[in-house]
């Protein structure tokens, strides 16, 4: 009898020998099952065998240890790297996977997998009770933008559907430029039909006819699996003339991104599709009133779309049970830089950081004391040990003078320099500043000579304050958040960690 394994196609596993696995598998004649990641990436590659008790994983393989994997299942025997049913591992039993409960299961360019493992069963609903009462339910479930911003997505919603125009347009943010994110990367090449029924319940619920996804351009495998995907949705008549056979139109298009940070800000991602230089738009108008080509529009990162056929699905009330405060639902965090196990980790809101780095992280990866965690992206703020009580939710993050932006948690050793990061902070804002406000071009610059200056001259209270006021200026005087939100890493570096800003 054929043997079947599933192996991860996911860049993360390709990245790590996936690719020497699948043709090791092959030339033992098992038939490959290919999926996406489970988001356990220190098992990577990763791969489930079909036995006869059901699905047994193992990792981390080598294309060496395919011999002796498909012989220790042949004879029931154990194996040093077998890992019994991945869903009794801890770090995916701790989690409440809602977004990514396919994600590692399917086929990505199956829609029958997609249907069978309950895809579609929220745009079928949303079809049936039409655009008012979906913008209800997104409304009402307090589904936040998972961008970085979180403003609630029921409010957009209703602003593009209230706004006057004969064309509408979707957009998806997929730039994900964020240090340590990879989570819209993982739910695209592993699940990206729900993308899809996520656009199409919002283009039901808004009248947009078009949307479009921009995916970066070092995402190679993404792009592919979304346009094969919306290939697919095209031909069975998911996307199209007549959505499910239902009397709206949605189509979607693939847009490869322009290589730069700033063009995952809404504005200038606008800027990039329309076929120009990725440079902010003040505003307002706000997109939703006038976006893409002039038209309302709603742009969302991946998460967010991702979310509403879950919504549609279980109900607002399911939802918005989950989390704390105004924060709900459940958010996939991404756990990366120094850290043991390293990998994607959806949960409620509320979760503490401490039990995110110590608890499911393991701790780091080389065994050394963690000294910092930088939360929220290159413009998040780095996190002291003693604000490990902090919970994962958007108000307790700016309470402490930081953000929890995409979701992406970077674990740092005590041999990390603090004034070197905060000097980086400067460099990343000068090196990807889109040049339109003075703040935010030249104030990087001056930031990083500052800091330049603290760390040669012995006597630098003058240089700090110079550094702190030039900090406040950029905070408040930066037209978008590249600019604006530099200080929180510089800040929270001087604040946390005074004793690096000093001359050396
Ligand atoms: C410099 C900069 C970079 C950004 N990069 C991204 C990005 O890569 N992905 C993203 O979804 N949002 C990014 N944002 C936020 C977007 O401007 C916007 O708020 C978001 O796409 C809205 O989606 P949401 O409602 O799902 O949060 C960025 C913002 C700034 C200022
Ligand atoms: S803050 Fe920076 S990136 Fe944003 S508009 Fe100003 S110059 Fe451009």
């Amino acid at each position: 009898m054929t043997v079947r394994a599933r192996l991860s196609h996911d860049t993360a596993s390709v990245a790590l020998g996936g690719k020497a696995v699948a043709r090791a598998l092959r030339e033992a004649g098992v038939e490959i099952v290919p999926v996406g990641s489970r988001g356990l990436f220190w098992l990577e590659p990763f791969v489930e065998v079909r036995t006869a008790s059901g699905w047994q994983a193992f990792g981390p393989v080598a294309a060496t240890d395919v011999a002796g994997i498909l012989e220790a299942v042949r004879n029931a025997a154990p194996h040093a790297l077998s890992l019994g049913r991945i869903e009794d591992h801890p770090f995916l039993k701790a989690q409440t996977r809602l977004t990514f409960a396919r994600c590692g299961t399917v086929d990505p360019a199956s829609l029958q997998d997609y249907e069978t493992e309950g895809g579609l069963a929220g745009l079928k609903h949303a079809i049936e009770i039409g655009p008012k009462a979906i913008r209800d339910e997104i409304l009402a479930s307090g589904l936040r933008g998972r961008g970085g911003a979180g403003f609630p997505a029921g409010i957009k919603w209703n602003g593009a559907a209230d706004a006057p125009g004969d064309v509408k347009y979707l957009v998806c943010n997929a730039d994900e430029g964020d240090s340590g994110t990879y989570a819209d990367r993982m739910l695209m090449e592993g699940d990206p039909f729900l993308l899809i029924e996520g656009m199409a319940i919002a283009a039901v619920a808004t009248g947009a006819t078009k949307g479009y996804i921009y995916i970066r351009s070092e995402y190679p495998i993404a792009i592919a699996a979304m346009r094969r995907a919306i290939a697919v949705a095209r031909d069975k008549g998911l996307l199209g003339a007549s959505v499910l056979g239902s009397a709206f139109a949605f189509d979607l298009e693939v847009r490869v991104g322009a290589g730069s940070y700033v063009c995952g800000e809404e504005t200038a991602l606008l800027e990039s599709i329309e076929g120009r230089r990725g440079q902010v738009r003040a505003k307002p108008p706000l997109p939703v009133h006038s976006g893409l080509f002039g038209k309302p529009t709603v742009i969302h990162n991946v998460l967010t779309f991702a979310a509403a056929p879950t919504i549609l699905t279980k109900g607002a009330g399911f939802y918005r049970d989950l989390g704390l405060g105004r924060s709900r639902g459940t958010m996939p965090i991404q756990l990366a830089g120094d850290i043991k196990h390293g990998g994607l980790f959806e949960t409620p809101f509320g979760i503490t950081l401490g039990e995110l780095v110590n608890d499911i992280g393991g701790g780091t990866a080389s065994g050394r004391p963690i000294r910092a965690v930088q939360v929220g992206g290159p413009l998040g703020a780095y996190f002291p040990p003693a604000l490990f009580d902090t919970p994962f939710d958007y108000e307790a993050f700016t309470a402490k003078g930081g953000l929890i932006g995409h979701g992406g948690v970077v674990v740092f050793n005590d041999t990390v320099d603090m004034a070197h990061q905060a000097r980086f902070a400067m460099e990343f804002c000068a090196v990807e500043s889109c040049g339109k406000c003075t703040p935010c071009r030249i104030g990087s610059v001056r930031g990083m000579e500052t800091i330049d200056k603290i760390l040669k001259e012995p006597a630098n209270a003058a240089q700090m304050a110079l550094l702190r006021d030039l900090c406040d200026t950029m905070k408040s005087g930066s037209l978008c958040a590249l600019g604006g939100f530099v200080p929180y890493p510089v800040l929270s570096a001087i604040d946390h960690f005074p004793e690096d800003f000093v001359a050396r």
